[in-house]
């Protein structure tokens, strides 16, 4: 009996040792330690041995019993903590690696070009005036000397609206009349920035929905000499120190005389290509002297004040410079390309 203890134990150790997680632990522990197991059977019949015999192989079997206890424990924690290790070595978070960059917004194109042209600007003393979006028949047209019938309203395809007298600005020179009215008799010196609608069909080179940045400056003894100075100075800072200028003669009712303003080609500078349609020139801006009809709708004496004006497409400017090809571009929301700038 003693002999059978001792095998018992030297069997249980040697399964344990064999023991690879918890789940077959607990099988051992019901196999070797359980009710029905034969170390418990033996214990229980102690009192069925010849006298003599019980002491020892009740000794002998506790022995065995609190070996296999202890034994139990240590297995117990080793695999406890094996599993620990194992969890954390396979969850493992590397602190070192770097971290998903959270999508950052970025400043429009346009945006980003308006502030480029206050910033020019600004150094020649021009402040930013804001006007309204809506507005009315009078100032878009009227009192740009455009009065009801006249054929160059058609230079302008107007969104109109259900009120008959207001309209979508379709050029931010109507501004020219709110800033005059509102500084008269000072002298002026603003640019007015902000979208402009034309009901036009949309393509590469036109939207119905675009910046403008009108310029006007009035005072006394103001002369062209100092709009082409203006537009010198604002085409060689925004697109390079050797750019040349030229005037060519055009027409809008509400300047007098009127110009385009031309600058030698960015790209060929001058030699023909392209993007200059093989002219050697790129058209930045309309412009010209205000009309006396306009100054004094303004509320300025024409006999005592002068002034310039000019209109610019700043989304027009940005993709001369950043050579794109499509207006679209610019307010279809495509992040591929709002994110290159
Ligand atoms: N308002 C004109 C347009 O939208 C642009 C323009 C031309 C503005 C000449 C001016 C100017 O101030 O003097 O086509």
């Amino acid at each position: 009996m003693l002999k059978q203890l001792d095998e018992i134990q030297e069997q249980a150790l040697a399964a344990l040792e064999a023991v690879p997680d918890l789940a077959e632990l607990e099988a051992w522990r019901i196999k070797h330690q359980g009710k029905k197991s034969t170390l418990n059977q033996i214990l229980r019949d102690v009192g069925k041995l010849p006298r003599e015999e019980r002491p020892a192989v009740g000794k002998r079997g506790n022995e065995v019993k609190v070996a296999l206890e202890a034994a139990y424990e240590a297995k117990k924690q080793a695999l406890e903590r094996g599993e620990l290790a194992e969890l954390l070595e396979k969850d493992r978070i590397d602190v070192t690696l770097p971290g998903r960059p959270a999508p950052l917004g970025r400043i429009h194109i346009s945006t980003k070009t308006l502030r480029e042209i206050y910033a020019i600007f600004a150094q020649m003393g021009f402040q930013v005036y804001t006007a309204r979006d809506v507005e009315l028949d009078l100032y878009n047209f009227e009192l740009l000397n455009m009065p009801p019938g006249h054929p160059a309203r058609d230079m302008w395809d107007t969104f109109y609206t259900t009120r008959e007298d207001v309209v979508l600005r379709t050029h931010t020179s109507p501004g020219q009349i709110h800033a005059m009215r509102e500084y008269c008799p000072e002298p002026i010196r603003v640019i007015l920035p902000g979208k402009c609608y034309r009901y036009e069909q949309v393509t590469a080179r036109s939207e119905f929905m675009f910046y403008q940045v009108e310029g006007l400056a009035v005072g006394k003894r103001i002369t062209m000499t100092d709009l082409k100075g203006v537009m010198a100075e604002f085409a060689r800072q925004m697109f390079g120190a050797d750019r040349r200028m030229r005037f060519r003669a055009s027409y809008f009712p509400f300047t007098e005389p009127s110009v385009e303003v031309d600058m030698d080609c960015i790209i060929c500078s001058g030699e023909g290509c392209r993007v200059c349609k093989y002219t050697g020139w790129l058209e930045i801006a309309g412009a010209g002297m205000v009309h006396p009809i306009v100054l004094q709708n303004g509320g300025y004496d024409p006999a005592v004040y002068s002034g310039f004006a000019f209109g610019m497409g700043p989304e027009r400017i940005a993709m001369l410079k950043h050579d794109i090809d499509d207006i679209r571009y610019f307010f279809s929301n495509d992040l591929r390309f709002l994110g290159q700038f």
